[in-house]
């Protein structure tokens, strides 16, 4: 197990299948002295995902698994155990996983979404807060349970909606914050 500043880091995975701007953004947490967390695996349902590049940049481990196949979760499970990885981090994570699997790993799930939750669960959360023309939407972090985006919330962050936003515009304001808010969940659930 890492240890660095005294105390000994929690192996954790980072889930993704996307551009992995989150996941970039606690790798470089992680190397920090005061962070609780190492990272030590990356696993993505999508082998076109862009953020798997800093795996090879980072010497971190990666996987691929075709979530498709009902024999990939109990692979996955028994190679997490193997790692001994203790946290999981979802980060732009888009298969939903199996009750099973949450359960194994009760209470170590987190995840970040881009909606100031219970509002706007599930997808396309920053065209739809401007349809409804919100004021504010923002960032939630959460521990995952089994029902979509309902866990229970750990940090916040509010950002205010401007007339001209759009979707696209609103989604980038809201990542500078997701980019901030994960490290400091992820310090207050273990009280550093
Ligand atoms: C983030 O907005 C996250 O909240 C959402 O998907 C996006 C992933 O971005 N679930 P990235 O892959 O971390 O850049």
């Amino acid at each position: 197990m890492a240890q660095l500043g005294g105390f000994k880091k929690i192996k954790t995975a980072v889930f993704i299948s996307g551009k992995g701007s989150n996941l970039k953004n606690l790798i470089k947490f992680s190397k920090l002295k005061k962070s609780p967390i190492s990272i030590d695996l990356i696993v993505s349902n999508n082998p076109k995902s862009k953020g798997i590049i800093f795996a090879k940049k980072n010497k971190i481990q990666k996987k691929i698994y075709n979530f498709e196949l009902i024999t990939s979760e109990q692979k996955l499970l028994t190679f997490l155990r193997y790692k001994k990885i203790k946290l999981i981090c979802l980060a732009g994570f888009m298969k939903i996983l199996s009750i099973k699997f949450i359960k194994k790993f009760n209470g170590k799930i987190l995840n970040i979404h881009p909606s100031l939750l219970p509002k706007y669960k599930g997808l396309n959360t920053h065209q739809r807060a401007i349809i409804n023309k919100e004021k504010y939407s923002g960032c939630t972090v959460h521990f995952v349970n089994s029902k979509l985006d309902s866990g229970k919330i750990i940090l916040q962050k509010t950002v205010k909606i401007n007339k001209l936003d759009t979707p696209s515009k609103l989604a980038k304001k809201v990542l500078r914050e997701e980019h901030k808010l994960y490290p400091k969940a992820i310090l207050k659930i273990f009280n550093r």
